[in-house]
Formats: C-alpha cells, structure tokens, sequence
C-alpha cells in the first residue's frame, strides 16, 4: 500500500475476512462498545487496510495515537527498546527511561512549581489515583464532578463519570461523596440561559447553591474536569466558567484535577487542552495518546500532593519500558516535527470545512471544537434542537462504506480526531466523504 493512496472500497464493507474476525471477537471478547465493524491489517499515520483489501482514512485514530498509525520514530525507539529489556520490576527497582519520562511530563505540562508523576496503565487509573492522591493530600472526602464527563469505568473514575446512563445502570452503589453539576454545554444548557448574559451561573451555583445548601466546601478535596468534554460530545466550555471554576477552588483550598486523558497531547493544538484556559491545574490525568497507542496513564501533580509514605499507592507495570520509549518518542516527534503547528493550520481548515456544511445543511446544528479535537452535533431542526441520533448514526455507516472512519459522542454528535500528522489533501478528502455521506443520509 503507498501511503497516498485511499480511501478506496475495493469489495463491499465489512468483507469476508473482517466478518471472520468480528465473529470471532462477538463470541470471544466481553461486549464492549464496539462501533464499525472494520478489522485493521496494517497502517500509516491517518491511512489504514482493512483485512479485505479496502483503504480507508482513519478520523478516530488522534484520540489514541495522535502520531498515527506506527509513527516510525515511535517504532523505531520501541524496537530498540525491546532488544535491551522488556521490564525491570518498576515498582520495585530502577530503570533510566521511566525517570526520564516522569522529568519530561513534569517539564512539559503547566505550573510553575515542583511536580512528580503516578505512572499507570490507562485513563483510568490515572484518575484513580488522583483520587486517591486528592484525598491523602487534602484529608477531605468529597469530589465535584460534571454531568457528561467521561473520566474512565473502574469504580472510583465511575463514580466521577456522568456521560451516559448505561455506563452506570446495573452498578450501584458507586463510591460515595460525588456531586455532579451541569457543564457548561452552552449549545444546550442545562438553565436555559444565554452565554451573552449568564454571567457563568452553572460555575457561580457551585458557590452560591451547592455550598450553602448540600455540600460543605470545607470537605471537598477536589474538582474533576475535562477542560473539553470527549465522550460527552467534545463540549468546550468557555474560558470564564473554568476560570471560575478554579478561582472558587482557590478561595475553598479545593484541588483542580483537569481530566486531559481524551484532550492532552497536542490534539487541541496546544499540548495540553487546559492551556486555552488560562489555568493551572494542581493535577492532570494523561493517558490514551501519550505513549502512541501503547498502554500509558499518569497522574501529574504538585510535588506538595506525594504520597507521604512507601507503600501508600503502586502498581506493576506503570511506566513499563516500552510504553516509557514510546511515550518519550512521542514528544519528541510532536516537538520536533512540529505537529502542533500542523494541528492548528489542519484544524482550522477543517473546522472551516464543517462551517460551511453548517451553512449549507439544516440538520447540522453545531460545529465546536478545537485544533484537531472537532465535533459536528446533528439535529432535527435547528429551532428545537432536538438531537438526530439515527441521522448521526446513518451518517457514520455512511463514512464507513465509503472509507472514512468515524465515531460519536454525545447524544447525536460525531467527533473529528484525525492524527496530527495529516495533511490538507487527507482533510479536504475527508470533507468531502461527510458531505456526500450526509446528503445521502437525508435522502432516504
Ligand atoms: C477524559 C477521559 N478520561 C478517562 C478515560 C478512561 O481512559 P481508559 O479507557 O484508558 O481507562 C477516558 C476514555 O475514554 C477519557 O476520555
């Protein structure tokens, strides 16, 4: 396959060879939340092959390898890696490549001051032990959280999450001293209000309802946020509301634990999503894109937070070898090829591609994101706004069969997040394949 080439559906999708493997998966592997069914033989940045031939751009892929599919500077540093040694009993003993790891998170994600690092395995963990760390540091019990956050599914992180209802249902009871409060989703806010006017009440309510009527702020140890909602339908509040957000966590001595498992790592065209915000967080959950698709969490967090003895918090594989290489190669081509800077100019280009779907069809009801984390919501009728669901889900089938992959979020969005190497061409194709995709979507 030349890495130009594509998308092209060669045999009608899914093909024999990928309806072997989605069988084998539906009877082997617990039900999950698969989408499209596409089975990968190989890839190449934004471009993959299914197992039957077909070639397809690949717009889901940013989320967890915002290098692409086998960034070759990720496989190289993995290989290289591989020869020397596999492990080395993390927890226990000493390598070079995990301090180094832990130096650069520490150098490369905001605040001014000492910071150390939990290394771990997945998103969730990380926001596990920031749990853990907020209440071993602060001595308080109580969380703050926002409705449609995602921030993982083992049971402390499930009891932050809040997105959908089926990620809960059938697990009660859930770790107790959460408090959710609308996000400021302001395409549909949960007070009926304007932006123009709000004055940022649905942060302002955190102080002036919850505080003096439920929830003692005295006994709060910290605020989970995701600086742009993912799962949740990649909602990117306005600068005020986590700005004052923040600025009651500060007057209530209350830890910011900014969320950047879905937004960190350049996607949003700065490293960290947070950095649009203007604020510094006391402590950030990173994982999914980090290590380039490797298995990677870390919580980052002001050193005054440590776990004040051994023992307190561990686990085997953080920071593995292999993920460590992978996550440091991962920075460095994000640095050195200046994929930041390509994010931006590819972002704004597409960003300005699903405007002028906006303009041009009804039924596309919002357009919001950042850099490269963008999102359309598809709707009924622009007065109501109520959410086109299956037309959401008819229009990534759509995608699919024509070679564009695609997933959603929210209730009737579809999320762009393409690997920050793409070019203009691999963006405009896939415009190109939404607009028809949505077209004919309508037309039946
Ligand atoms: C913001 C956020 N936090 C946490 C998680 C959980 O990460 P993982 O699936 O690696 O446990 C996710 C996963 O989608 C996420 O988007």
């Amino acid at each position: 396959m030349r890495l130009t080439e594509g998308p092209k559906i060669r045999v009608p999708v899914p093909g024999e060879e990928t309806k072997r493997i989605v069988s084998l998966d539906e009877t082997y592997l617990a039900t999950g939340t698969k989408g499209s069914p596409v089975a990968i033989k190989w890839g190449r940045g934004v471009r993959f092959e299914d197992l039957d031939g077909n070639l397809f751009l690949d717009f889901t892929n940013g989320m967890v390898a915002g290098t692409g599919h086998s960034h070759p500077r990720v496989v190289r540093a993995i290989q290289e890696q591989a020869e020397k040694f596999l492990f080395f009993n993390g927890p226990d003993f000493y390598y070079e490549v995990q301090s180094r790891i832990a130096q650069k998170l520490c150098q490369i994600t905001p605040g001014d001051f000492p910071k150390k690092v939990f290394l771990s395995n997945s998103g969730a963990e990380a926001n596990e032990a920031a749990l853990k760390l907020s209440r071993s540091a602060t001595g308080k019990k109580q969380f703050v959280a926002f409705l449609g956050a995602f921030h993982g599914r083992t049971m402390g992180a499930l009891a932050l999450t809040a997105s959908k209802v089926v990620q809960r249902e059938s697990f009660f009871p859930m770790m107790p001293g959460v408090t959710h409060l609308p996000f400021a989703y302001c395409y549909r806010c949960a007070y009926k209000m304007k932006p123009e006017t709000c004055n940022f009440w649905c942060a302002q309510i955190l102080e002036d309802l919850y505080f003096k009527s439920v929830l003692p702020p005295e006994e709060v140890a910290a605020v989970f946020m995701e600086p742009v909602q993912g799962e949740g339908g990649y909602v990117v509040p306005p600068v005020g509301f986590v700005q004052k957000i923040k600025k009651i966590c500060e007057k209530y001595d209350i830890l910011f634990v900014a969320d950047e498992v879905q937004s960190g790592f350049g996607k949003t065209g700065e490293m960290f999503a947070i950095q649009h915000f203007g604020v510094v967080p006391d402590v950030i959950n990173l994982g999914k894109a980090m290590a380039s698709g490797l298995p990677m969490g870390a919580t980052v967090f002001n050193s005054e937070l440590d776990f004040p003895v051994q023992g307190r918090h561990s686990n085997t594989f953080g920071g593995n070898p292999i993920s460590a290489v992978a996550a440091l190669a991962t920075i460095e081509a994000i640095e050195e090829e200046k994929l930041l800077e390509n994010t931006r100019r590819m972002g704004d280009l597409f960003k300005k591609g699903l405007m002028d779907l906006m303009a041009d069809i009804e039924e596309v009801g919002d357009v919001r994101g950042l850099g490269l984390m963008l999102a359309i919501e598809l709707v009924k009728d622009r007065e109501t706004k109520t959410p086109a669901r299956e037309l959401r889900d008819k229009v990534i089938e759509n995608c699919y069969k024509n070679g564009l992959l695609l997933l959603p979020c929210g209730t009737s969005a579809i999320r762009f997040t393409p690997a920050m190497v793409i070019n203009r061409e691999e963006v405009e194709k896939g415009l190109e394949i939404l607009r028809e995709s949505i077209l004919t979507a309508l037309k039946n």
